[in-house]
């Protein structure tokens, strides 16, 4: 294709992708399968490989693009974004209604949800996106353009004529579900959580890498234009015109001819609160005429013409009785907040976390202080902050014990990492959480065996690491408070039933720092016994590709002690399943080694990883003597040659596909 043809495909390519992404982000209306979806997505990024300079800022293929930031430039707003006043009772929103109505007359109002996120400012020139600020202190904003262009659902380019050089505000959220989602991830692999799904969208705004904001599931409403060439008469008709431009607005934006409607409307608001996939901590009740927008004006922090009602909060204030330490199944100490018992949103909070040593500084929270506790997105309930003006000066900071408060061993506490741990693996904190983990459902699916049972089998000393669990007598169990002969019976019975449990299942249930269930079925998979996996050297499990570098090593660590070996060796004694018997039929590629470089025009990459996995093979991303096969697509990387200096076999696209059977 000579360059002109290829401008007039590139335009029209660009135009039916941003008119798709269109319907699926913004209308959630797709009328092409997401397969048809990637294709023209394709043909577009090889066209403008072919010709890069007709590359330009607002293609759909330059969302995810660039390299790191080194930080944030601030940038002076074009026009101040003020916040929102207050009020909590529907008397106060009267009491507006009468001010606004002193100074212009009658007015209808526009109800909006008041989505719990973080506001931003997004600048349209000639129709292309140019510019995208955080609220920062309302004055200046950071410059946070290339972020929120991963954001689907933000036009890169306005559809029609209407609006064209248009400043558009705002509110980017993380939805519930991806929140719950993104923080047991965390949490699996014991990194960082988000407290609420505020603080979860704008962390993620501030990442520097575009990537990671890529990877998280951001979206937006926008709620008003700041500034425009196009004038109109009412705030409705310009939330329209935003909807016709290709933004995302809130289907539940209302307009009503009166504050009682307005009142009425947010008592239902209040309700669909629970049942929608954003968190909104109130609702916006706006004029609707702009020209009398314009004349009430604002003060220096609100406009005079927009209220918020705040909804019941999922916050509240109580004291902190005591800060307890809990020993974790890895040995995490982590303090916990004991609470004067308070109604958090309608649940009544005793205990609240507190994270970690680090946060517990940083936030200054001591035992004594009055504290702001807060619940949302159905996580356990945290501590945000202390309040420090209510301080008597007889408040106790917690310090980090120099000793296990469970079995007194000397505390281990690196700089690099968060945790402060027990190092000492029989503390019986820590057997009591790991044999509970092993037993919990994602790992070896005990029945009867609860928490409380397991600390007395600790007290009573009847077991001291999880083999013992098998050797177990009915007679032990039945000396056990609250145990009876047919309760007795069903525990030895599970016990005995989980002895068949798959690999995956085992290998998570050791409780491996690092590996969780997604990890183990990769081992279980990669190996398909103990004793291979046990064997396995850190160099060759951190080519295992989804595995990262500190779960390779966590896992070299875990074998390399010799507790454990003796733990694997009991068990395997004890006739518990530490093998897959794998059918080699379905297994062609089993141990077979497979590099991919360069992009497959007919597959994704983890479409052609599991592909791979699926028939056995392991998929790594560097090549090496032992790499059996190297798969190459379009523009190949330095892998190709080394490949070939190796002398190695090497597939393309169509090859690979027919190795895999696809
Ligand atoms: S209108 C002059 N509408 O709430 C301010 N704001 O405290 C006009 N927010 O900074 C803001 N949903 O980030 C407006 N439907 C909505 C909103 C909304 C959330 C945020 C916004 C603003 C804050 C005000």
């Amino acid at each position: 294709m000579n360059k002109k043809d290829a401008k007039k495909r590139i335009k029209k390519l660009r135009d039916e992708i941003n008119y798709h992404n269109y319907k699926y982000y913004v209308e959630n209306n797709p009328v092409i399968s997401d397969y048809e979806f990637d294709q023209l997505l394709k043909e577009l990024e090889s066209l403008e490989d072919k010709f890069p300079d007709l590359v330009t800022p607002d293609s759909p293929t330059q969302r995810v693009g660039g390299e790191p930031l080194e930080g944030f430039t601030t940038v002076e707003h074009k026009k101040a974004m003020l916040s929102l006043d207050n009020t909590y009772t529907y008397d106060e929103l009267r009491e507006f209604d009468e001010r606004v109505k002193k100074n212009v007359g009658d007015v209808q109002y526009v109800v909006e949800p008041k989505i719990d996120g973080t506001g931003v400012a997004l600048l349209y020139e000639n129709s292309i996106l140019v510019r995208g600020l955080t609220r920062g202190d309302g004055v200046g904003g950071d410059d946070i353009t290339s972020n929120l262009k991963t954001i689907l659902s933000i036009p890169l380019k306005l559809r029609g004529i209407t609006l064209k050089n248009v400043e558009v505000r705002g509110e980017v959220y993380f939805p519930l579900e991806g929140f719950k989602k993104y923080n047991r991830m965390q949490a699996e692999k014991r990194e960082a959580v988000f407290a609420n799904p505020r603080n979860a969208a704008a962390g993620s705004l501030r990442q520097l890498d575009p990537k990671i904001v890529a990877s998280r599931p951001l979206n937006i409403f926008v709620y008003s234009i700041s500034f425009s060439d196009k004038e109109f008469l009412t705030h409705e008709k310009a939330i329209k015109a935003l909807q016709e431009a290709g933004f995302r607005v809130n289907p539940l934006v209302k307009k009503v001819e009166n504050m009682e409607e307005a009142i009425k409307y947010c008592v239902e608001l209040e309700k669909k609160r629970e049942t929608i996939d954003y968190e909104i901590d109130g609702a916006v009740i706006k004029v609707n005429s702009l020209a009398k927008q314009k004349e009430l004006g604002e003060t220096i922090k609100h406009p005079r013409w927009a209220i918020a009602y705040k909804f019941a909060a999922k916050q509240a204030t109580t004291r902190l009785k005591d800060i307890a330490i809990q020993v974790g199944r890895t040995g995490t100490l982590t303090p916990v907040a004991i609470l004067e018992p308070v109604p958090v949103g309608g649940v009544t909070v005793s205990r609240a976390t507190l994270h970690n040593f680090d946060e517990l500084k940083r936030k200054d929270v001591k035992i004594g202080d009055v504290v702001l506790v807060e619940r949302s997105g159905d996580v356990i309930p945290q501590v945000v902050k202390s309040i420090k003006e209510k301080r008597e000066g007889n408040e106790k900071a917690r310090r980090i014990p120099k000793k296990c408060p469970i079995c007194g061993s000397k505390i281990i506490h690196t700089e690099d990492e968060v945790a402060v741990r027990c190092p000492n693996r029989m503390c019986p904190a820590r057997l009591k959480w790991r044999i509970k983990y092993y037993a919990s459902r994602d790992a070896m699916d005990i029945d009867h065996l609860g928490e409380s049972t397991i600390d007395k089998l600790i007290e009573n000393d009847f077991i001291n690491n999880i083999a013992d669990l098998y050797t177990l007598k009915k007679e032990d169990i039945l000396t056990l408070e609250g145990f009876k002969e047919k309760s007795a019976q069903n525990l030895i019975d599970s016990i005995e039933k989980s002895k068949n449990q798959s690999l995956s299942r085992l290998i998570y249930g050791l409780g491996i720092r690092h590996v969780g269930k997604y990890a183990a079925q990769l081992l279980a998979s990669q190996y398909n016994s103990i004793d291979k996996l046990a064997i396995t050297d850190i160099e060759e499990l951190r080519e295992i590709h989804g595995l990262g570098d500190k779960t390779a090593e966590a896992i070299g660590t875990f074998f390399g002690t010799e507790e454990n070996n003796e733990l694997i060796s009991k068990l395997k004694d004890i006739g518990i399943k530490t093998q897959e018997v794998i059918t080699t039929e379905n297994m062609p590629l089993k141990g077979k080694k497979f590099v991919f470089t360069g992009r497959l025009q007919s597959l994704s990459r983890p479409d052609a990883s599991d592909f791979v996995k699926q028939k056995g093979g392991i998929v790594s991303s560097s090549v090496s003597r032992d790499t059996d096969y190297v798969v190459v697509g379009e523009k190949p990387g330095s892998k190709f040659e080394k490949a070939k200096k190796l002398g190695l076999t090497i597939l393309d696209e169509e090859e690979f596909k027919k190795l895999v059977g696809k």
